[in-house]
């Protein structure tokens, strides 16, 4: 019996990192995982799942590819019952002041215009099915601030605030809508960086793998977490607990 049987679930940026994690998990508690990237990679991990995997090619920045991969995925699987908006970019090192606007654009055009026309493509099919799950993934830049980074940093704050707009309005018709801000996570995404990360600062004294979000992803995902919405799950062994410094 597995934690997501008969569920359908879309995980976005499935190709690589924390989303093909998220995907190899939901198929192995027994869901259908859709995975959808603009990467073509995305068909080598739905392969693996079997039956389990289904590869779309989406740019989550796309308003009219959303509404063909959803008619597509309830078309051939009847329903989605979770959406995991993964898909993000991440742009650091330059300074507000140096930043141009076309750059900033680029960043909140992936990680918050994609999570809110995720959200709004799979909202009235979860409602006609009696309800839903929805998981958006932000960051620790969505709960505090980072230099260099004030375009990720806004798009993972306005993740965060979106997902407590959508589990006020979505909740009466049984959608639940939660964020997980995962720490320093060791994937493609920050190649190059996270050897480098002085672990000492986080308590687990290891960055996290991408096993660590999934777990919770798939907790989120499922009717175990059956109470919980518009709630925050940071996922960072403990890096935000606190200052850190020695006495
Ligand atoms: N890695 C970390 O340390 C870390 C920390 C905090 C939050 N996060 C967040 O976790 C999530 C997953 O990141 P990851 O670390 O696995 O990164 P990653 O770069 O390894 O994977 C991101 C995936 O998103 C896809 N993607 C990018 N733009 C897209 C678009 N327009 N449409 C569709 N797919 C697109 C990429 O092709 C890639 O497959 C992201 O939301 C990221 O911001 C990561």
């Amino acid at each position: 019996m597995g934690r997501l049987d008969g569920k359908v679930a879309i995980v976005t940026g499935a190709a690589r990192g924390q989303g093909a994690a998220e995907a190899r998990r939901f198929a192995g508690e027994g869901a259908r995982v859709v995975l959808a990237d603009v990467l073509d990679d995305v068909k080598a991990v739905a392969d693996e799942l079997g039956d389990h995997g289904y590869a779309v090619t989406l740019d989550v920045t796309d308003e009219a590819a959303w509404a063909r991969v959803v008619e597509e995925v309830v078309g051939t699987f009847g329903r989605v019952d979770v959406l995991v908006n993964n898909a993000a970019i991440y742009r650091f090192g330059t300074p507000l002041v140096d930043l141009t606007l076309d750059a900033y654009r680029q960043v909140v055009e992936v990680n918050q215009i994609g999570v809110f026309l995720g959200m709004r493509a799979v909202a009235p099919g979860m409602t006609r099915g009696g309800g839903g799950s929805i998981v958006n993934i932000s960051s620790l830049a969505g709960l505090s601030g980072q230099p260099g980074a004030v375009a990720y940093v806004a798009s993972k704050f306005a993740v965060r605030g979106m997902t407590k707009v959508a589990a006020l309005e979505l909740g009466p018709a049984g959608i639940r809508v939660n964020s997980i801000h995962p720490g320093v996570i060791d994937t493609p995404m920050i190649a190059g960086v996270v050897e480098r990360f002085p672990v000492r600062h986080i308590p687990a004294q290891r960055v996290g793998v991408p096993d660590d979000v999934a777990e919770v992803a798939l907790f989120l995902a499922s009717d175990e977490s059956s109470f919980c919405s518009g709630a925050e799950f940071v996922v960072d062994g403990g890096h935000s607990a606190g200052l850190g410094l020695p006495l």
